[in-house]
This record gives structure tokens, sequence and C-alpha cells, in this order.
């Protein structure tokens, strides 16, 4: 039977937060029973809390009534404890619990709720799977490290909270059910029973809104805002996420990163007490690609990319010379310290290039004795082989990784091998956190599938001044006034300066094979609010939870979301989605036509 809680029973310390200063006092816990140690005439309960643990304690000078219901206790009850603080006997002191030096001579006790066996023992770093841990997450957030973490987002949104308030920005809420938001996933859709057959969007980001509370003169906006997209999840994505999501006026794009520079400053002397020194390094999209063979580069550790195409555009070895000829490249890394791997390590380092559609891996193993093992050294001459070390500065103990394709494979298949082989090499720390803002984005990508240019970050951005003569010429090569924030391998947020002028945007929608029509269906209102004044503005929008994930030294998302979705967009716990009552249905003018599963 549950006890109920009266007038009198006021908690007065949170678990952990009494300490030996409290010698003599009186205090009332409330919490969950992490585990009751029966030793005969005496009873022991560690009593947990939000904030860590203290040991209840009854023994012989106990009331016999609440030494018998102390027995009864087990694992995640819930009680509330009465009782005068106390030294813990000689050889009962814990080291290494904040309050193992003391304990509480329970006086009153109450249980408040009895619990069943939980599926599983709520302890930290648990090797729980996944899965089980996602069915009962109301368990296994009462652990000690996903509370710490959730905590941790909390603490980690009221300082962006504070910054962006004490740098004059308004905290405003956008609306959750809209038309289309133009971020290039798949919309989530909620359909209208006042109109049938017509459908809300739910927001891929506050971005149009945004953009209109500019036009409306609120000059610096903030939200901790949630987006919603339907696409392919990982580990470091999610269908509903949360950014920290800003826009400002009259400013240029260096206006907007030293804005949010500040922010990740001051996020990190306040939460981790550490300073970073100097600006963020910026580098053009283009060296990011060149150097690191990806837009979002680690630069914890070296293994940069070297061109080897004039080395080898002769060469009789067709997988080399071929790339070149039909216009790709043949590109390499040496990976430090790499000879240490095995046939079989190397051997897995091509399958990894190949996920990247590249066709092989061509690599050359030196090892720290002398000896030279490798997949393409015969088919070169020595000339040929001489050069490609030289470029890759190749010493005993090197790997050298070598990959010759279109441009895009190469660089895609180079990039994520850096990473892996980084990784295995034991040199990502986690804690060691190296910025940078990729800048001068193209402003197009194209499709060959489609046969058409995207924009890549997205419509409303605007071109760079200088190549703004080649959007209607050559959209391919404009760069964009957008900027990336990356830390440690991980987009950390994105924004750019936008297109305030009718007259470019219109172009842009055109670029992007919109009819005028088609352009005002989607984004008419956008479109007219411009007509009325729009201030030149910018923006740019954190992943909330890559940002607390990574300064944690987490690599998984759903570790510091409460309520996480798994890979196939499910949640466990729920069982959502789910099906809807046919009445509902009937409502909504909606029939399903077709079940996947
Ligand atoms: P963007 O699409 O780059 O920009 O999003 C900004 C940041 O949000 C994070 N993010 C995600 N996090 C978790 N799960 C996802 N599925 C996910 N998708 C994106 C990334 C990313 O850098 N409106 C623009 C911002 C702007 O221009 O101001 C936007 O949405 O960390
Ligand atoms: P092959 O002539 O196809 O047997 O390839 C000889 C070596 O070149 C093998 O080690 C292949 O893995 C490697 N190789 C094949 N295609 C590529 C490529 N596109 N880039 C780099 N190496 C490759």
């Amino acid at each position: 039977m549950a006890e109920f809680l009266t007038a009198n029973d006021k908690r007065t310390a949170y678990c952990a937060e009494i300490s030996t200063d409290d010698l003599g006092k009186r205090v009332c816990v409330m919490g969950w029973v992490q585990k009751q140690r029966d030793l005969g005439a005496l009873i022991f309960i560690d009593l947990r809390d939000r904030t860590g643990i203290i040991q209840l304690a009854f023994d012989d000078k106990t009331d016999k009534d609440i030494f018998d219901t102390a027995f009864g206790i087990r694992a995640e009850y819930t009680l509330c404890a009465k009782g005068v603080v106390r030294r813990r006997g000689e050889g009962a002191v814990n080291k290494n619990l904040p309050t193992g030096e003391i304990e509480i001579a329970v006086d009153e006790l109450k249980i408040l709720s009895v619990s069943a066996t939980p599926p599983f023992e709520i302890v930290e770093n648990s090797n729980v799977n996944a899965e089980l841990r996602l069915k009962y997450r109301y368990l296994d957030l009462r652990r000690a490290d996903m509370q710490r973490n959730v905590i941790a987002r909390s603490k980690i949104g009221k300082i962006a909270r504070d910054y962006y308030a004490e740098n004059g920005f308004i905290d405003i809420e956008t609306p959750i059910l809209c038309k289309p938001t133009p971020e290039g996933a798949r919309d989530y859709l909620v359909p209208s029973r006042v109109h049938q057959g017509k459908f809300y969007a739910l927001p891929q980001s506050p971005q149009l809104y945004k953009q209109l509370l500019m036009v409306s003169g609120y000059d610096r906006y903030f939200q901790i805002a949630r987006c919603f997209r339907d696409e392919d999840l990982r580990a470091d994505r999610q269908p509903e996420f949360t950014h920290i999501d800003t826009e400002m006026s009259f400013v240029t794009a260096d206006d907007v990163m030293k804005m949010h520079e500040g922010f990740i400053k001051r996020l990190f002397k306040e939460y981790l007490g550490k300073t970073l020194d100097g600006d963020f390094i910026r580098m053009p999209y283009e060296e990011a690609m060149n150097r690191f063979g990806s837009d979002k580069p680690d630069l914890r550790f070296g293994f940069e990319l070297k061109d080897l195409s004039e080395a080898v555009k002769n060469t009789e070895f067709k997988v080399f010379a071929g790339a070149v000829s039909a216009g790709g490249s043949v590109r390499g890394i040496n990976v430090k310290g790499g000879a240490k791997f095995s046939r079989k390590e190397i051997d897995s380092l091509t399958d990894v290039a190949k996920t990247y559609r590249a066709k092989g891996l061509a690599w050359l193993k030196w090892s720290e004795s002398g000896e030279i093992s490798s997949s393409y050294a015969k088919f070169l001459t020595e000339q040929e082989n001489e050069d490609i070390k030289k470029l890759l500065e190749a010493e005993q103990g090197d790997l050298l990784l070598i990959v010759a394709d279109k441009n895009a494979v190469v660089y895609d298949s180079l990039g994520a091998l850096r990473c892996e082989c980084a990784k295995r090499l034991g040199l990502l720390d986690p804690m060691d956190f190296k910025f940078l803002w990729v800048t001068e984005f193209p402003l197009l990508e194209y499709s060959e599938e489609d046969g058409r240019f995207y924009a890549k970050h997205h419509p409303f951005t605007s071109p760079m001044d200088e190549d703004l003569q080649y959007l209607d010429t050559d959209p391919g090569r404009v760069r964009a006034k957008a900027y990336d924030i990356v830390l440690n391998g991980t987009e950390l947020g994105g924004g750019s300066v936008r297109i305030h002028d009718c007259d470019i945007q219109s172009k842009m929608f055109s670029v992007l094979g919109m009819t005028e029509e088609e352009a005002n269906d989607k984004f008419g209102y956008l479109i007219e609010a411009f007509k009325y004044g729009v201030p030149p503005h910018g923006g740019l929008a954190f992943g909330f939870d890559r940002l607390v994930t990574l300064i944690l030294g987490l690599e998984d998302i759903r570790d510091v979301i409460a309520f996480p979705k798994v890979q196939n967009a499910s949640e466990l716990m729920t069982k959502s989605p789910s099906e809807p009552d046919p009445k509902g249905l009937e409502e909504l003018g909606i029939a399903v036509v077709a079940h996947n599963e």
C-alpha cells in the first residue's frame, strides 16, 4: 500500500547535497532505493535522487516497526525518510561516494510506492541493450549518466538563452502547423479536418517565419525550436530535433559568425571552464574538400589529401591514368603510423572505401623495418612510385591510401578513410575541441539523376556578390554567403546571409527550375512580404542535440534526448507511430490504401 505525504513531510535536502556540515542535523530526504543490504542486526539502504546517493541506516536503536519496514524494502521502492545525519561507523566509509562518510539514522520512514523488479538494474554506464533501454526509457532516464546528460542539456539551453538575450535577441515562437519549409528533406504532414484533403506540414525549421520577423523589424530573433524532417536516421540525426535558431538584421556574414562564435566561447567557458583562444579558423569549402575530402573536416589529426593526378596521369596503370583522363583525379592520404595495420585491416579499409562508391583502394604499406608491400606499386614505374611517396611525404611506418575516380567519389571515400584510420589509431580524443567555419559553399548542387540544380542550403541563401554575374550563365560556379560551424568532423550548425532583393530571388527560383507560378504557390507570402521594405538579414541554427552530444564527449544524440526515436523513426516506449482510430480517419476524409508492414 502506498503511503501519502502530509504537510509535515517536507524534503529538506537532496540526497547528495547532505555533507559532514550537516552532522547532527535532522533531515528529510525522498527518492528511490538503489539497494537494500540486510546484515541481520543492521540494515542499510542506499537512497537515490537526481543528485546522487545517501545511506539510510537502521540498527538496534531504530524503532522496531521502522526496522521491520526497512527489512521488506526492495530496489526502486520510493521512500520518504527522516533522521539525524551522523558519521558512518569505522570501516563503513565509502571513499567513492561524495556522501561516503555519513549516513542518516532513520527515525521516520514512509514507503511512498513499491516497485516491481525492474527489467534492468538502474546503474551508471549500463551495458543493457539499446532497445530495452528505450522501451523502458523512464527507467533508463533514472540512471545517473542519463540524468547528467539531460540536466546538462537544460544548463546549456539556459546559457544559450542568457547569451542571446544579453545580446538583444528576442525569443519568439513560430508555428508548428505550417506550410512546407524549404530545407530539402521530406515533410511530416498533418491532415486538416476542417479542410479535408489539405495538409499542414511540420516545420523542417522556422526558416521563413524568422525571415518574416526580420521584415517585421524584430531585428534579432532567437528560439529553441523543434524541427521535423522525415529522413533516414543516423547516430547524429533524429526525425525531430532541436535548433538553437537565430536571425539578425542589417548584418554581413562576418557579423553573424562573430556573434555565434561568441556564444560557443561563452558556453565553453561557463560550462566546461575552457577558454577557446583566438578566432575560429575560416576555411572556404573548396579548401576543405581539397585538404580533407569533406565539408566538415575533423581537424584533430592530419592525413590530409594530396593530389597525385599530375604524377600519374601518363602511367600505364589504367586505374590511375583512366580516372585522370575521364576528368576525375587520383588522390591519396598518408596514414602516419598506419603500417601497423594488418592485411585484413587494410582489406576492411577497402570495404569502407567501397561504401563510398570507390571501385577500389590502392595502398602501400612501408613497415617500421623498411619492407614495402603494396597493391599498386608493381603496376607503376620506379619513378612514378617515388613521385607518389614524395608527394605523400612517406616514411617508414606509414600507410598510403589512394583512390582514383570522379572527384566526388575520391573526396568522399578518402575523407571517410582519414577519419576511420584516425579512429582505429586512437587519435580521436572527444574532449579535444577543434572548431572551424566552413565558408563559401557552392550555392547550388547539380543532380545528375534529376538533370537539375538544387539549392545546397536553401533557396533563400544569397549568392556571393562577386559571383552574382554567373547566376544565369554558369550557376554551378556561384558560391554562397553560407557558413557552417564544424566541430571535430560534425556539422554543428549552419546558416547564411539571405537574399533580400526580389530580382535575385526570382532568378534563384528560376535556376531551381521553379516557374513564377510555382514559386508563388510555395513561397508567395515571402515574395509579397519582401515588397514592403526588407532589411539585409542572415542567421544561423545550431543543432542543439549535436552541440550537447559533443560537449559531453558522447557519440549518439539519443543520449541527450529524453525520448528519442530509433532508426526506423518509431518510439519504442509508446509504440508510435500507431494506427489511428477509424472514426478519426473518417472525419479527416482519409482512407489508408497501402501498408508497408
Ligand atoms: P540546417 O538544415 O543546416 O539549417 O540545420 C542546422 C543544424 O541542425 C542540425 N540538424 C540536425 N540535428 C539532428 N537531427 C537532424 N535530423 C538534423 N538536421 C539538421 C545540424 C545542422 O547544422 N534553417 C537553416 C538554418 C539557417 O539558415 O539559419 C537550417 O535548418 O547540426
Ligand atoms: P586491378 O587492376 O583492378 O586488380 O586493381 C589493382 C589495384 O588497384 C587493387 O589494389 C585495387 O584495389 C586498386 N584499385 C582498383 N580500382 C581503384 C580505384 N578506383 N582507386 C584506387 N585503387 C583502385
